[in-house]
């Protein structure tokens, strides 16, 4: 998959939201999609983040984006549903959704496991997507074709000690995909796909293992091609996988 390259207006006309697009990956996929000329709704808990984000966007000259910030671990289904309805009210649909932002939350043994952290990470990393996903679903509709995205992990397959509620999140988070992909496959113009990012550096990264040489392992932007290709109609046949962006 990293050898795929997307043609330069890949996204032309296309409007797509991504979670935790102020930092990391989130970021890069932010920056990649509208330069390949989708209009991006940036959603994160951190409104400088975005903030920078959007000017960077402006800069480039790539279509206007848009902030939209939402504190997931706060967030009810309230906030979801209003936050529909002002993408509907800007934009009358949708046509991308990319499921990004996350939080590790503690690596230690479950018999440890701060119960209140344990909550914290189940929340942001897989209700959270839940209720954005439901509160989006009619928008998504509304396009002709439209794409959602997972963000998986290794341990979202094969768990690994110590990982606790992060790996469980991700487990869900598979699932997740793949109930959707499984209800709206043919009554639907929507797919849904998971990428598992590999090692990214990032933030997240650098906490997990802070023993790491950054300079080791890849880029955010060198896992683009996976984001760029589950996004675009290149990807159209593509529904319920779950893909490495590393090989
Ligand atoms: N990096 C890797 O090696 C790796 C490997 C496998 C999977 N992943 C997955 O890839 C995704 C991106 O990770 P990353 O490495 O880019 O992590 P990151 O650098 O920590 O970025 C995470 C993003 O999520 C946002 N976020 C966290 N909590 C939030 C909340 N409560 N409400 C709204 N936004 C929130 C963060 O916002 P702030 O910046 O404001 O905190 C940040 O923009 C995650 O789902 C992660 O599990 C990463």
């Amino acid at each position: 998959m990293m050898s795929y390259q997307a043609p330069k207006d890949l996204l032309k006309d296309k409007i797509i939201l991504v979670t935790g697009a102020g930092d990391g990956i989130g970021k890069t996929a932010a920056l990649h999609y509208a330069k390949h000329g989708a209009t991006v709704i940036l959603l994160g808990r951190t409104t400088k983040k975005l903030d920078l984000v959007y000017d960077e966007i402006e800069k480039n000259g790539y279509p206007q984006a848009a902030i939209v910030p939402l504190n997931l671990d706060g967030a009810v289904e309230h906030d979801y549903i209003e936050l529909a309805s002002i993408i509907e009210n800007e934009f009358g649909r949708l046509d991308g959704l990319l499921h990004n932002a996350g939080i590790l939350g503690n690596r230690t043994a479950l018999a440890n496991y701060e119960p209140s952290t344990f909550e914290q990470v189940m929340r942001v990393n897989v209700t959270s997507q839940f209720l954005l996903t439901q509160a989006l679903l009619p928008m998504l509709l509304q396009s002709e074709n439209s794409s959602i995205i997972f963000t998986s992990s290794g341990v979202g397959r094969k768990a690994k000690a110590y990982w606790g509620a992060y790996s469980i999140s991700k487990f869900a988070t598979e699932a997740m995909m793949q109930l959707l992909a499984a209800e709206l496959e043919n009554t639907s113009n929507i797919r849904v796909n998971a990428i598992n990012p590999g090692a990214t550096r990032t933030n997240m990264r650098a906490y997990a293992y802070p023993a790491e040489d950054p300079a080791t392992i890849a880029t955010p932007e060198q896992i683009m091609p996976t984001y760029l290709y589950l996004m675009g109609n290149d990807s159209l046949a593509v529904n319920g996988e779950s893909i490495d962006a590393q090989p």
